[in-house]
Formats: C-alpha cells, sequence, structure tokens
C-alpha cells in the first residue's frame, strides 16, 4: 500500500501546495462530523466503519473519515517514527517530534472544539456518556499509539486525554478508535433510523436491555414468554422493566449501585 492520501466518504482532492506524502485527506467537508485518526496504519479504516450503519452514513456524508498517516512525518530516509525509551527498557517509544508534526497537521484541518484523544490502557474508560459527549462536538482528533506508546512530553504538551476502551492490552489503538468512532458515529443525527432505539437501549438509562425474542413461537423446544404474546402494552412494558432491572443487578452490581443513588431513579 502506497502512503498516498486516503479519504472514505468522499473524493479525494489533493491541495497542490503541500508535500504530496504529508497530505492524508482533503479539507474537511463543511458540516460533516470530522473524525481524523493519527495511525501508522491507515490501511485499517474505514474497518468494520464502512459497513453497515457507520458505512451508510459516510457515504451520505453525515460524518467523514480523515486518516493522516504517521510514517510519512517519519525522520530520515527510513521515516523512522519511534527510538528506544530513556532510562532504557523493552520496546521502542513515539518521537515526540514525529507525533508533533502528524498531529500540528491534523489539528490544522480540525474545527475548534473537537477532542484530541490518545487511545491508551491507562486512559478514562470509555462509555456511552463520552460517546454521546463526542456526538455533540465538531468531531475527534483520534491517536493510535503503537509499541510502548507516546512520549509523555507529547501527552503534556497538547493536554492529550487519554481514553481506554477496557481493562486488557490491545497491540495498537486502531481497534480500540474503530470501537469510539462507532458508538458516536451512530448518535449521529440521521444515522440511525428510528430515533426510539437508542432511546430504548442499554446503557441509555443506566439499565442493561431486556431479553428479546422473534418468530418462530417455539423453538429447540423453548417458548416465547406468553407476556409478549398478550398484546398487552403495559403489561409487556412492566415486563421488560423488571426483566433489565434483574440483569442489571445481578451482572452489573456497579451499574446497579450508581443507578440507585440517582435522584431520577424511579
Ligand atoms: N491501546 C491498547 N490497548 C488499549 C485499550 N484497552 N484501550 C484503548 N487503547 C488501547
Amino acid at each position: 500500500m502506497s502512503d498516498a492520501p486516503r479519504s472514505h466518504g468522499r473524493k479525494t482532492i489533493r491541495p497542490s501546495l503541500k508535500p504530496r506524502d504529508l497530505m492524508s485527506e482533503a479539507p474537511a467537508l463543511a458540516r460533516a462530523w470530522h473524525a481524523q485518526v493519527i495511525t501508522l496504519f491507515p490501511e485499517a479504516f474505514p474497518g468494520i466503519l464502512g459497513l453497515s450503519l457507520t458505512g451508510k452514513a459516510l457515504q451520505q456524508e453525515l460524518w467523514q473519515l480523515q486518516t493522516v498517516p504517521l510514517r510519512p512525518f517519519g525522520e530520515g530516509k527510513h521515516r523512522n517514527v519511534d527510538d528506544t525509551p530513556a532510562g532504557g527498557g523493552a520496546g521502542m517509544v513515539l518521537r515526540p517530534d514525529v507525533m508533533g508534526a502528524a498531529i500540528e497537521h491534523a489539528r490544522s484541518q480540525q474545527a475548534p472544539g473537537a477532542p484530541l484523544i490518545y487511545l491508551s490502557p491507562r486512559g478514562k474508560p470509555f462509555s456511552q456518556e463520552m460517546a454521546r459527549d463526542l456526538a455533540t462536538r465538531p468531531g475527534v482528533t483520534l491517536i493510535c499509539g503503537r509499541f510502548e506508546g507516546l512520549d509523555q512530553r507529547v501527552i503534556d504538551h497538547y493536554r492529550i486525554a487519554e481514553v481506554s476502551i477496557g481493562d486488557y492490552v490491545l497491540t495498537g489503538g486502531e481497534l480500540a478508535a474503530q470501537v469510539m468512532l462507532d458508538a458516536a458515529v451512530r448518535l449521529l443525527p440521521g444515522v440511525l433510523g428510528n430515533a426510539d432505539s437508542t432511546e430504548e437501549e442499554s446503557f441509555s438509562d443506566g439499565l442493561l436491555e431486556h431479553p428479546q425474542y422473534t418468530r418462530p413461537a417455539e423453538w429447540q423446544g423453548r417458548t416465547i414468554p406468553d407476556v409478549l404474546l398478550s398484546g398487552h402494552h403495559g403489561e409487556i412494558a412492566k415486563w421488560r422493566r423488571q426483566q433489565s432491572e434483574d440483569l442489571t443487578r445481578t451482572r452489573r452490581p456497579d451499574l446497579w449501585n450508581a443507578l440507585k443513588t440517582r435522584k431520577d431513579f424511579t
């Protein structure tokens, strides 16, 4: 794969003033939610985001995805992006000058108000609340690390927020970036056909989702709970609420306890 600019969801235009290998994308679309991803592996995008609802929304220009390949910002003939850790130890650290140049390039094309986030297992845990917040911003700039991560001075200098998608270590931030973008993009206006489905689902009201069933009415000797076939909308809503509460209490006592302290919990 070449280091040519890559764009997803619109035609790429190459302004001629900047060196080609530093141009990752066209200028931002006027209104579309603008996701930027700084990465050594631009070919990992759009990945799953190019499919289904997020992919359709990309084509419809409800959002745009700009990859900023890190390699062209590297040093010397080999475009080195990393070096050994100061003080010794295993692995390599991404150089602050290289990452700094990529960040400057990305931010020069990003709207003010779009957060700058580094995907890292030591970051603040990603949540539905953070996804909702991201969806209200003009977009986001995500930094994917590899190896032992970023030089701390870059994080401090640009006041980069660190975000983790869970307590496990991935090889790099690319999968985590796709998780975050998926969670945010589906909340953008017009992306999901049915507005109710975001409202009713898990986490919107702090509860896990109740079980769902569909035809056939009997499968492997198992039937659908009678109440769901009763046509009684009030009873169905009550049953679902009870199921949600029971699941949340038993599976996620942390969510359940947080919920009980909320004033609006009835
Ligand atoms: N990069 C490596 N592991 C990660 C995680 N758990 N969350 C976010 N970014 C990561």
